[in-house]
């Protein structure tokens, strides 16, 4: 059945009022409760340590002006997406007695049928789980290069890039998201694959309303949809599909009926394979059937940092997201108390720590079966502090390179669960590009990942989001391409959960988590607040700032260009992410997007 917007009146919209009572409560329980108390229940609706709350003052004219956001309020469980009707397939799961691991099993599995810029079956991501009772996992289902790919199988003749690593069949890993979500079902969740992949069989099979956001984003892209297979179904008549017009997809139906009833194995070795290496070989792709056979997700150790006395959980490589977030946060630490956020003393500080953080992810992150990456090293708090001394406020230190031009990206979702016992999940999941290579493989009805531009195509040359990445990060048959996907969970100082949360936006993903983060424990923003603030990015070459439009008072961005920084104005990520408060779960979808309707409880 199609969800309605009066399925969604369980979510009860916070009054102000209702806020400033939360406030005083959680600033009362702050007091009763003191840093290093331990709770004995990690049940939602207990009060965690929160830091007092300031109001939060945003530039004059700032088009998200403090206090005016609304987070979804709920008692007992929440999840925010990109898309309501997937949320809304998580909470089904939900109140059907799963957990926060079923539940966001089914929302990415409702993903690929309702979000199909970015949701997918034929791409990959990261999960992060902290279960109430204090376990966490990390898992890795990150596309891998086919056996095939070469080191140089960018370049042309004359050895220059092209643009293969982007569009068409050969742009594609080896796809990692049914795998993975069933390895996450198998280990952590409570119920049956098929009765999780039921709301989005149904979904897929009865169809869904199309709505203006679906709508624009096909037409956005329905050049790269029209040049492939796909056309027909986002695109009838050459037309992108209409408002109101139910889209229904037979062929991916078939694929995850073919999942529910004999397990992820059935996509990647019978006729889902087989397809899939017929349409590769058709359209020049490499990815073989023995590519699909082999692939395997990772369970991996959380990367696991601290910030003036909260705990984060994180994505460690084959993602960078948890590393840099770590190395960042490392770097700001000694500072203490940050100058007052919005300050151009503050914003030097943040972009400083990036852009050092950026400088080690770019040169030493890779996949760990490929390269030695130091992550004990880059996350340690000595290594922040010798980083952190290096940092003269109130003068800049430039990138040593050459700043490259970049281009922009802003196709992942992320999606969080907290359930009513406390388990909590953060995922992120992508398949590059919007509509990703834009192959789309018609028996399985599924589009392709264009996620080996990841790869430094050609080291030291910018890949499409102008990140400069090193030799670690060469295409390498059987290798994982680094990703900037950080799902991040927050423990508050008596270690129960406070908050979960991660982004798209490619290396945007690592400064929006952070900020938001950082926003919260750091800048004392409510979760509304710490998601309508400006956002600043730094990702150490090229080396200018970016900052949103508006986000920089001109006094301040005077004061940065004294410094000796060079500004840029440019979009930001689209995080969401869901805090537990004294007055309940809180659920926020970043104001910039179109995802409002993504955060659904009860
Ligand atoms: O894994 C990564 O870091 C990128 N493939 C993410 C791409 C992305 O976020 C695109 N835009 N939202």
């Amino acid at each position: 059945m199609q969800p309605t917007r009066s399925s969604i009146s369980s979510v009860v919209r916070v009054e102000p009022r209702a806020l400033a009572a939360a406030l005083l409560l959680s600033l009362v329980t702050l007091a009763g409760c003191g840093r290093g108390v331990t709770l004995t229940s990690a049940a939602p609706s207990e009060a965690p340590a929160i830091p007092a709350r300031e109001a939060a003052s945003f530039p004059d004219g700032w088009r998200f002006p403090a206090g005016q956001l609304q987070a979804a309020v709920a008692p007992s469980a929440m999840i925010t997406s990109d898309n309501g009707i997937a949320s809304e397939a998580g909470l089904e799961i939900l109140r059907r007695g799963g957990n926060a691991v079923d539940a966001a099993v089914a929302t990415g599995f409702a993903l690929a049928v309702t979000y199909p810029e970015a949701g997918n079956l034929g791409g990959g991501g990261y999960m992060v789980i902290r279960m109430a009772d204090g376990r966490a996992a990390a898992l890795d289902y990150r596309e891998i290069a086919p056996m095939a790919a070469t080191r140089d199988m960018y370049l042309d003749a004359s050895g220059k890039l092209t643009d293969r690593s982007v569009v068409g069949h050969l742009a594609s890993g080896v796809p990692g998201a049914v795998a993975g979500m069933a390895a996450a079902l198998e280990k952590y969740g409570t119920m049956r694959l098929d009765e999780v992949l039921a709301p989005a069989i149904r979904l897929a099979e009865e169809g869904f309303l199309v709505d203006s956001v679906l709508h624009r984003s096909i037409r956005a892209d329905s050049a790269l949809i029209a040049k492939f297979a796909g056309a027909s179904l986002f695109l009838p008549g050459g037309r992108p599909l209409a408002v109101g017009s139910r889209l229904v997809q037979p062929a991916l139906a078939r694929t995850l009926r073919l999942i529910a009833s004999e397990g992820s194995q059935a996509f990647y070795t019978g006729w889902p394979a087989d397809s899939l290496a017929a349409e590769m070989k058709r359209g020049g792709g490499i990815i073989t059937r023995e590519d699909m056979a082999r692939y395997k997700a990772e369970w991996r150790d959380p990367v696991r940092t601290t910030y003036r006395g909260y705990s984060l959980i994180s994505m460690p490589p084959s993602s960078s997201g948890g590393v840099t977030i770590a190395e960042t946060l490392n770097i700001l630490e000694p500072f203490g108390d940050l100058p007052r956020f919005g300050t151009a003393q503050y914003t030097m500080l943040l972009a400083a720590a990036y852009q050092r953080a950026f400088v080690d992810r770019n040169e030493k992150l890779a996949d760990p079966a490929f390269a030695q990456v130091p992550t004990a090293e880059l996350t340690s708090k000595a290594y922040g502090a010798r980083l952190q001394k290096t940092i003269t406020p109130g003068r800049w230190t430039p990138t040593p390179e050459i700043a490259r031009t970049m281009r922009e990206g802003m196709e992942t979702t992320n999606y969080n669960v907290v359930d009513s016992r406390g388990n909590a999940v953060a995922t992120t999941t992508t398949i590059n590009s919007l509509y990703g290579s834009g192959a789309y493989i018609p028996g399985v009805g599924i589009f392709m990942n264009n996620e080996m531009d990841d790869f430094a195509a050609q080291p030291g040359q910018p890949n499409q989001f102008g990140l400069v990445q090193g030799e670690a990060n060469a295409v390498q048959p059987g290798k994982r391409m680094l990703s900037a996907m950080s799902p991040t969970i927050v423990l508050d100082p008596a270690d129960q959960l406070l908050l979960v949360v991660g982004s798209r936006g490619g290396p945007r993903i690592i400064t929006s988590t952070s900020q938001i983060i950082l926003n919260v424990i750091a800048n004392r923003m409510t979760l509304a607040d710490a998601f309508s603030a400006p956002r600043i990015h730094h990702q150490a070459l090229p080396d200018v700032l970016i900052h949103e439009r508006g986000g920089l008072p001109a006094d301040v961005s005077a004061a940065l260009q004294a410094m000796g920084l060079s500004l840029q104005v440019g979009s930001d990520g689209l995080p969401n992410g869901i805090m537990r408060t004294a007055s309940g779960l809180h659920g926020v979808t970043d104001p910039r997007g179109n995802s409002s309707r993504g955060a659904r409880g009860f």
